[in-house]
Formats: C-alpha cells, structure tokens, sequence
C-alpha cells in the first residue's frame, strides 16, 4: 500500500521567520525544501545552513530538492544534514547510480527529478536504486507557475514502470500543484504531492493542506 503525502514547499514563505513558517505547515507529511544554485536553474534560493535550520526546528521530515549543478559534488553534505531524503536531477548529475547509493548508504532515501523535456525511459531499468522519482510539472526555478497538463502521461508511465518493480519507490510532483490541479496528478498516479504558493498563500495553510489531501485521496487508485 503507498502512502499519499503532502509536501509544502517553503520556497515562497517568509524565511526571516522560518521557524514561525514552518509551525504553519505542521499537519504535513513532511517539508519541502528548494536549493537553487543560479545555474542549473535561474534563480537562486538557500543552501546548507537553511536546511541545518529546518531540520533543527524539527516536526517535520526534510525533503531537500537540489536544483543545482554537480550534485555528484554537493548531495551528500545535505545527507548528512539529518534530512529524510535528497532528490538531484538527472539532467546535472554525471553518476546518478553512484549518488543514489551513496546516499542511501548515509541513510537517506534517494530521489531522482526530471525537468518536463527528460522523459522517464532512459531511467526505467534504474528504478531500484531510487526511493523517489520527481516528475517537475514546471519548469524548474520558481514558484507560482502553471501546471504542465502533457506531464500527466509522463507519471502515468511511470507508476506503471514502478508498480512493476513491486518496490516501495514514491512518486512526486511539483510544480503548479494545486485543488485545481491535484486530482489531475493523484489520477495519473503521483503519491506525494508538493505544493508551494497555494499552501503559503492560503489564509490558512492547515486548511489547504487538509483540503489537498482530501482532494489526492479521492483519486488514490489504490494509493493510500
Ligand atoms: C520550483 C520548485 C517548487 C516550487 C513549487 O522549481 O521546485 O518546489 O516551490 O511552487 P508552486 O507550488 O508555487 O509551484
Ligand atoms: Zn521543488
């Protein structure tokens, strides 16, 4: 049985009041955090000591999105940061296997993201050596963008590939996740679910991500 998960992303809070916007957010699944480097994205955002905070205020697991270049450089010292998972891109890492297991090894689960061009087949016989795959549904960068419908097919073939796997693998979506667009993504197959600016700019956030998940969990096909 797979668990669905809401996964707000702090991108668009306000970070001078971290702990205050992380309290927010505390009926989550676990906490969404962007690394932007300016390179492999344009923009930049936070590195290691943001993360160190979010997992010193410590009620939610961290997820660490790493939008950078050279992860195969820089992924593990978040590993070792005491978060829950770190997820690179295939498109910036050169060994993705290699860092996959060397994450695991620090005891942190392995995600792989893909940018809406990078289609899932190349990684399909990879799936294994991954606890996560990400499935961007903008392009990566910022917040507050739309939802890229055509990226429902891409997740639909990839719950496919990983329920053949018979293997514990989550799928995430981010980007564009909103109650106009959850159930669309919970449909075609995704089990976590990051939302940015509709958890953040909510009145209240507790409500959005109750509303979200309740919206997630109609389309569960399954999915728990
Ligand atoms: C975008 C980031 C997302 C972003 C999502 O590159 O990876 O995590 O914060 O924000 P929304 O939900 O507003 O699209
Ligand atoms: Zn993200």
């Amino acid at each position: 049985m797979i668990r669905q998960e809401i996964s707000p992303s702090i991108l668009n809070c306000d970070i001078g009041q971290l702990h205050a916007e992380l309290d927010k957010i505390a009926t989550a699944d676990n906490v969404h955090v962007d690394v932007m480097d300016n390179h492999f994205v344009p923009n930049l955002s936070w590195g290691l000591p943001v993360v160190e905070s979010v997992v010193k205020h410590g009620k939610l697991p961290v997820d660490v999105h790493l939008m950078i270049e050279d992860p195969d450089r820089w992924a593990l010292d978040y590993a070792k940061a005491g978060v829950d998972s770190v997820t690179f891109h295939a498109e910036a890492a050169t060994a993705p296997v290699v860092l996959a297991r060397q994450l695991r090894a620090q005891g942190v689960k392995a995600g792989l993201g893909l940018r809406p061009a990078t289609p899932i087949e190349p990684y399909i016989d990879l799936l294994k050596e991954f606890d996560m795959i990400l499935i961007m549904t903008v392009e990566p960068g910022f917040g507050g963008q739309e939802f890229i419908e055509a990226m429902c097919e891409k997740i639909r073939r990839t719950r496919k590939a990983i329920s053949r796997t018979y293997l514990d693998i989550s799928l995430q979506v981010d980007g564009g996740i909103s109650r106009n667009t959850i159930e669309m993504a919970a449909q075609a197959g995704a089990n976590v679910f990051v939302a940015g600016s509709a958890v953040y700019k909510a009145d209240n956030a507790a409500n959005e991500i109750a509303t979200l998940r309740k919206l997630a969990k109609q389309h569960c096909h399954g999915l728990v």
